[in-house]
């Protein structure tokens, strides 16, 4: 299913690699994260190159809701509660600035991709004192926040926190044109790393740093990635003949949905659930397309939904992205992934810290976005409820396989995969990784399609 941004976007295509090189640094994965990486590193005087499996913008950058914004949920009260204020500020100053860059280079190359300023809202049918927390933490760091009781929604609510100047704009048209600043091979899929060394079906490329920008690591050693993520699925649906909020707007309850004008069109989001889970999920919550289909009649009698798609997004334990060096066994990689729900200023994010990285220059945000940051509370609990997920995946892969042309373990680590009826694929529930009807691969860590042979794991 395509999203409302690939109907109009032709983004030119390049070439595959063809044989050995050497670049300074190899980037790998042309999404946003990837391309806007290797252009903050050419402004650096340090030329990149970025190898791409599929297509430029094939990844997660086309599924998305496409907000900047640096209201992230209820971020700020505990990451205040947690790291303390000073990296609570660094991560409000890092996602305020990326949205002020993206205006920037928007206006400074004169790309045509609907950028606009709006207010992002959280909005409670319940809590209002979380959200009257959330705002006061916020304004505590220098974010232009409130809370109040007006909302734009079709439904009454308790209480919204409302962000200032925040922005929305067309994912792929931006994208497209900042990939014209760069060198990317398409149709040239990395098989493996190796210090300094960067092995794709079509050729090996040499470079003294490597970014691993390709949305879930698929390297599981050093950095063990996959104990630390998890990813989840949500659904989108574009409607017409829907009254467009100015503000973003984003529930914080259970099954709380998110609204986001687009044009003439409204995108209605939500239905959230672990990668892998949905089977057993729709038994109890119903077909996730059909519930946003019911809330649309619902609030919005009339309208018609005119796209639909699914996204799927890194988790992370603390709920914090990795941004950084990939692990310290590796000083020359660098990763940026698990950006939840946030990957388009995650992604400017990534780009600024890592080209300072890679560039030698300090960057005082860079520490509430390390990888090897300290492990917390919250992070321990996830843990233990990630394992769970795990054990229980790889337990069933001892039971005897089903029928058809389709081996239900996963090639990543040997999970048992879980039939998604809704999107008509296999979902593993210990990664997240995705397979066709086919056993064709989606979404990774898994590197390879499932019906090559679960037999062979990536470790
Ligand atoms: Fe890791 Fe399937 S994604 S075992």
């Amino acid at each position: 299913m395509e999203s409302v941004w690939m109907k109009d976007t032709e983004i030119r295509k390049r070439e595959a690699l063809s044989g050995d090189m050497e670049a300074p640094v190899a980037v790998i994965g042309a999404g946003l994260t990837g391309i806007l990486t290797a252009y903050y590193l050419k402004k650096a005087r340090i030329p990149a190159v970025v190898l791409e499996a599929d297509r430029i913008g094939s990844g997660q950058t086309k599924n998305t809701t496409a907000k900047i914004t640096s209201q992230h949920g209820l971020v700020y009260e505990r990451l205040i509660r947690t790291f303390g204020n000073r990296m609570a500020q660094h991560y409000a100053a890092a996602n305020e600035e990326a949205i002020g860059e993206y205006e920037r280079l928007i206006r400074e190359k004169g790309i045509y991709c609907d950028f606009a300023r709006c207010p992002a809202c959280l909005y409670s049918g319940t809590d209002r004192e979380r959200l009257k927390r959330e705002a006061e933490a916020a304004k505590s760091l220098g974010i232009e926040a409130s809370f109040g009781t007006d909302c734009e929604l079709p439904f009454p609510v308790a209480g919204v926190t409302r962000f200032e100047k925040q922005a929305r704009f067309h994912p792929l048209k931006f994208l497209a044109q900042m990939a014209e600043e760069v060198e990317v091979y398409e149709q040239t899929k990395v098989l493996k790393a190796e210090n300094e060394k960067v092995e794709t079906d079509r050729g090996t490329v040499r470079a003294e740093h490597i970014v691993f920008a390709s949305h879930y690591p698929f390297m599981n050693v050093p950095g063990y990635y996959f104990a630390r993520m998890y990813q989840e699925r949500s659904y989108v649906a574009a409607l017409k003949g829907a009254e467009r909020p100015e503000s973003m707007c984003l529930g914080i309850d259970r099954d709380g949905l998110s609204f986001r004008a687009c044009g003439d069109l409204l995108l209605l989001g939500g239905g959230s659930h672990r990668t892998g889970t949905n089977q057993k999920d729709r038994a109890k919550k119903g077909c996730r397309y059909g519930m946003l289909r019911e809330r649309a009649k619902e609030f919005y009698p009339g309208c018609s939904e005119v796209f639909r798609w699914s996204a799927q997004d890194c988790m992370t334990l603390d709920g914090l992205p990795y941004i950084g060096r990939f692990s310290e066994r590796r000083p020359n990689w660098y990763v940026a992934t698990g950006f939840g729900k946030w990957g388009m200023t995650s992604a400017m994010v990534s780009a600024q810290i890592l080209t300072a990285q890679i560039s030698g220059r300090d960057c005082p945000v860079a520490d509430v976005f390390s990888p090897q940051r300290r492990f917390t509370a919250r992070a321990a609990m996830e843990f233990m409820v990630h394992g769970a997920h795990t054990v229980k995946g790889l337990a069933k892969h001892l039971l005897p396989a089903g029928d058809g042309k389709i081996i239900p373990n996963c090639p990543h680590m040997g999970c048992r995969l879980e039939k998604n009826p809704e999107e008509g694929t296999y979902d593993c529930p210990c990664h997240g990784s995705r397979f066709d009807a086919e056993g064709h691969l989606i979404d990774g860590p898994a590197q390879r399609d499932c019906s090559e042979g679960a037999k062979n794991r990536s470790l």
